[in-house]
């Protein structure tokens, strides 16, 4: 962190000190207000529920200018590397700092690719749950149940326990997602195959049967890949923060990682996108592109309770650039699969045509977000809405680990633990 010149001054009416406060720069992006020693200081802490101006840490990985609606991935915007690298790529930048070098890749991609198998025993773990459970709840108590299978990699302390961790997430969670969807439909599991792509590995994984030979759509791969190159990282949001929060205890990494799957469960978060599918699948069967005047006017009340999914967020206030490409990635995988006249792609272009010329998301600078157009593109792939927010944790899984690595090599690390303005009844005693 760099000090910077400028020195932030906190002064009090009741007469107590000004307190000086040093203020740090990053290498681009807002300064921020150092206030670590306030409570020494002063007795008082800073209030902020939501992290609405509080930056919990410092990172070198991801950085979102949310006014410009650019989005950088260890520099990188993410539409040079939705272009020009694979998925793959991206977790070995994000993990290691630098884009792979043709050896370097080449080994990564083989080392990913050669760990894709998951302890047999996890399939009878798996069956203790009920056939029609969320695939968010399996995935949370797989994910969770990995620390009981890889006893050799728990130590979050140790880097190489975290670098086989790391590998051991990032090449099962889809054998995993697959499993879980496999579990949900009565099918039998597809093991992996380690000489096709990840991307393609997965779509083999879900769709796949014993009965005949999977072939592998490269429109579907390349879509499926850029999914995970959209969802990879996205700085310091709700599931990163608990994963580092969970992990500045140091439990082991799966554990972390678990309690980020839960997080990103919520509705608000990874959710988004099956709710997202919903709603746009209410709209149609309210009678489509023709209601949705009616629907907007719900979305405006503030007593319907209504949301329009996949719209706003709380950095970008200005258009999503992931929401952009897949976009794109949707025409894309429609034309394919000759469903250009998708009445639900209609019926979201009508909604953001409307959206972006309305008063009220335009004062409030609401745009699509990424969520907004990937249901589309999953569900004409034919994944069931229900695994959406799964496939948003398999390609978030490297952004997580990467976060949790960081903080662990960071010597300013402690573990998490915010303070609290007690507002309940003063000591009292029981009658
Ligand atoms: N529909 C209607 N009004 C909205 C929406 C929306 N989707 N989003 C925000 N608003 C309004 C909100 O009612 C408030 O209005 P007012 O100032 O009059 O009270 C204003 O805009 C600011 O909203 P906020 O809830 O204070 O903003 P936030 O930063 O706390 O919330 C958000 C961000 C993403 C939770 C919210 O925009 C939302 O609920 N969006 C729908 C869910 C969604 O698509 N989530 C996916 C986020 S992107 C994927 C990810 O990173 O996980």
């Amino acid at each position: 962190m760099k000090l910077s010149d400028n020195k932030a001054k906190l002064s009090f009416s009741n007469g107590s000190p000004d307190v000086d406060l040093p203020v740090y720069q990053g290498t681009i992006g807002p300064d921020v207000i150092d206030i670590r020693k306030l409570y020494a200081q002063t007795g008082q802490f800073t209030y902020d529920p939501g992290f609405m101006s509080t930056a919990s840490c410092q990172s070198a990985i991801t950085y979102i200018d949310g006014d410009k609606g650019e989005l950088l991935y260890r520099g990188y915007p993410i539409e040079q590397l939705a272009e020009k690298c694979d998925y793959l790529d991206t977790c070995y930048l994000l993990l290691k700092g630098e884009l792979p070098n043709k050896p370097q890749r080449d080994d990564f991609h083989q080392l990913v690719l050669k760990h894709t198998m998951v302890n047999e025993q996890m399939q009878f773990f798996l069956r203790g749950f009920r056939r029609d459970a969320h695939p968010m709840a399996v995935l949370t108590g797989l994910v969770g149940a990995m620390s009981a299978f890889y006893h050799d990699s728990i130590d979050v302390h140790n880097a190489e326990h975290r670098d086989i961790a790391a590998i051991r997430l990032i090449s099962k969670m889809p054998t995993l997602v697959a499993m879980a969807h496999k579990y949900g439909v009565g099918q039998p599991y597809m093991y992996p195959r380690n000489e096709l792509s990840y991307a393609g590995n997965f779509l083999r994984m879900m769709f796949g049967t014993p009965c005949e030979d999977y072939k592998v759509n490269p429109v579907l791969e390349r879509a499926m890949d850029r999914i995970f190159i959209l969802h990879a990282d996205h700085e310091q949001n709700a599931s990163t923060s608990t994963v580092r929060l969970c992990g500045s205890s140091g439990t082991n990494p799966f554990a972390a990682i678990a309690a980020g799957v839960a997080c990103l469960w919520g509705p608000a978060h990874g959710g988004a996108n099956e709710a997202c599918l919903n709603m746009l699948e209410d709209i149609q069967k309210m009678g489509g592109v023709a209601k949705v005047g009616e629907f907007m006017e719900k979305v405006k009340d503030k007593n319907s309770g209504v949301r329009l999914m996949g719209f706003g967020h709380r950095v970008y206030k200005n258009y999503d650039p992931r929401a952009k490409l897949m976009q794109e990635t949707c025409n894309e995988v429609l034309a394919e699969l000759g469903l250009e006249k998708d009445p639900l792609f209609a019926l979201a272009k009508e909604l953001e045509r409307i959206a972006l010329e309305d008063d009220y998301f335009v004062q409030r600078k609401l745009y699509p977000n990424v969520d907004f157009y990937s249901g589309i593109v999953q569900r004409a792939i034919g994944v069931p809405v229900k695994l959406f927010t799964g496939i948003f944790a398999l390609a978030r899984t490297v952004g997580w680990i990467a976060q949790l690595n960081e903080m662990m090599a960071d010597p300013e690390y402690k573990i998490g633990r915010p303070r609290q303005l007690y507002t309940g009844s003063p000591r009292r005693d029981v009658p």
